[in-house]
C-alpha cells in the first residue's frame, strides 16, 4: 500500500479545540480557546460596516475574474495606508508595496517561501513563546528556528533576555516581532523596548519581519501602529504580515497581505517579481471577496469611520472583561495572582495556569483554553464571570 508508512499527527492545538468545545454538552461551558471575539451574546458577529460592503458588493460588482498575483492593487494601497500610516514617504515614494494573502498565515507562508527562496541560508528568531503555527510555517519552508527569550516561567516579560539574545543572532537573520497583542502571552514591548529592539535589530544588520495581526485591539489602531512605522521609518528594509481576520471579523474569508518596504522602488519591483512568482505557486490569486469588502469599507470615509467604532467596541470591550476577571477573582484572595490579566493587551492572556490545570478546568469546569494557559479573553462571556472565576480559584487550590 502507497499510504502503509503515513502516522498520524496530534491535531492543532488551537483549532482542535473548536470541535471539542462544541461536543461538550455542558451548557455552562466557556470557550476561550481559539482567537475569535464574541459578542455579549456569545456570538462572533459580521460587522455592520461589513454586511453593508457586502451589500454593496451585491449589487455593484461586475465580475469574479482572476484578480492577478499581487491581488487588487487599491486593496493593496488601502491596507498599507492603515498599517503605515496615509501620510507615510513609503508610499509616496513607491518604496513599500503590499501582495494580497489568504488571511494573515497567508502571508506568513508567502514570507517564508519567499526568505527560503531569495535569501538562503538566513534563520529566523522566534519569541519563546510564540504562536505555534509560526514554528511549523518556518520549519516547514526549511529555515533553521532559533528562539529569543520573551516571557519566561515567572509569567513575566523579559526584555534584557530578549535583546542579549538578538545580539547573538547571526548577521543577517530574521527576527520575528509581534508588532501589539503578542500572541500567546498579551505581554507587550513599551515604546523605549521597542527602540532597545530596533537599535540591536540595525547593529546585527538582522532583517525585521513584522507579524501585525491584531491592528486596534491593543490600543486602537493608530497607537498599534506605533513600532510598524517605527521600524519602517529607521530602516531600510523590512517585511511585515497583516490580518484583517480579527478587526474586520472576516476570519473565515482569508484576508492578509505581506508588505514589503524596500530602500528603493526599483528593488520594490525586483522584489514583488519574486512574491508574484511564489504567490502562483502557492495559490495563484489570492481570494478576493473578504478584501473587496476591506477595500468596500476602507475607501469609503463614512464606511470607514463605522468600522473604526465597531473596532475600538470590540477593543474596549476585551479591556473591560480583563479588568472584570480580575476584580470576579477578587472574593478569592486572587486579584494580585492575576494582576498581569489587566496588563495584558489584546486577545489573549497567558494565565500562568499549567498544563495539569488547563487539563481539569476543561475535564472538570468545561473552561476550554490552549494547554500552554493561553486564554482568549476575547471569547469570555461577560454574565458569567463570577462562576469562571470560581473554576479557576478552584483549580488554583490544588
Ligand atoms: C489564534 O491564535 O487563536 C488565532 O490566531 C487563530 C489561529 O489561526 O490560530
Amino acid at each position: 500500500m502507497h499510504f502503509a508508512a503515513i502516522g498520524r499527527v496530534p491535531g492543532d492545538p488551537i483549532l482542535g479545540l473548536i470541535d471539542a468545545y462544541h461536543q461538550d454538552s455542558n451548557p455552562n461551558k466557556f470557550d476561550l480557546g481559539v482567537g475569535v471575539y464574541k459578542d455579549p451574546n456569545g456570538l462572533t458577529p459580521i460587522l455592520h460596516s461589513v454586511k453593508l460592503a457586502e451589500q454593496r458588493l451585491v449589487d455593484q460588482q461586475q465580475t469574479k475574474t482572476y484578480i492577478g498575483g499581487h491581488g487588487d492593487s487599491r486593496f493593496g494601497q488601502l491596507i498599507s495606508e492603515l498599517v503605515l500610516g496615509t501620510e507615510s514617504p513609503l508610499l509616496a515614494s513607491k518604496r513599500a508595496g503590499a501582495t494580497q494573502t489568504p488571511g494573515g498565515t497567508g502571508a506568513l507562508r508567502l514570507v517564508a517561501d519567499f526568505i527560503a527562496h531569495c535569501l538562503p541560508g538566513r534563520g529566523i528568531w522566534l519569541s519563546d513563546p510564540t504562536w505555534p503555527i509560526h514554528e511549523s510555517i518556518f520549519a516547514e519552508a526549511g529555515l533553521k528556528v532559533s528562539h529569543y527569550p520573551y516571557v519566561g516561567s515567572d509569567n513575566a516579560l523579559n526584555v534584557e533576555a530578549m535583546l542579549q539574545s538578538l545580539e547573538q543572532a547571526p548577521e543577517g537573520d530574521v527576527v520575528l516581532l509581534h508588532a501589539c497583542c503578542h500572541n500567546p502571552t498579551g505581554f507587550d514591548l513599551s515604546h523605549d523596548d521597542w527602540l532597545n529592539v530596533l537599535d540591536v535589530v540595525r547593529r546585527r544588520h538582522l532583517l525585521p519581519l513584522i507579524d501585525f495581526a491584531y491592528q486596534g485591539f491593543g490600543d486602537g489602531l493608530e497607537a498599534d501602529a506605533w513600532s510598524t512605522r517605527l521600524f519602517a521609518r529607521e530602516l531600510p528594509e523590512v517585511l511585515i504580515t497583516s490580518s484583517c481576520s480579527k478587526n474586520f471579523g472576516l476570519y473565515r474569508e482569508r484576508v492578509g497581505a505581506l508588505i514589503v518596504c524596500t530602500d528603493t522602488a526599483d528593488k520594490l519591483t525586483d522584489v514583488r517579481s519574486q512574491l508574484a512568482y511564489l504567490a502562483r505557486n502557492l495559490w495563484s490569486n489570492p481570494p478576493d471577496h473578504g478584501a473587496a469588502v476591506v477595500t468596500t469599507i476602507l475607501g469609503d470615509a463614512q464606511l470607514k469611520a463605522q468600522w473604526a467604532d465597531e473596532v475600538e467596541a470590540m477593543r474596549s470591550r476585551i479591556a473591560h472583561l480583563r479588568a472584570g476577571l480580575v476584580e470576579a477573582l477578587t472574593p478569592y484572595g486572587l486579584a494580585e495572582h492575576f494582576a498581569h490579566i489587566n496588563q495584558q493587551r489584546g486577545m489573549f492572556s497567558y494565565t500562568g495556569l499549567n498544563a495539569e490545570q488547563v487539563q481539569v478546568l476543561r475535564e472538570k469546569h468545561s473552561v476550554y483554553m490552549v494547554g500552554s494557559g493561553r486564554a482568549n479573553i476575547a471569547g469570555v462571556d461577560g454574565t458569567r464571570l463570577d462562576s469562571l472565576a470560581k473554576a479557576i480559584a478552584q483549580v488554583c487550590k490544588h
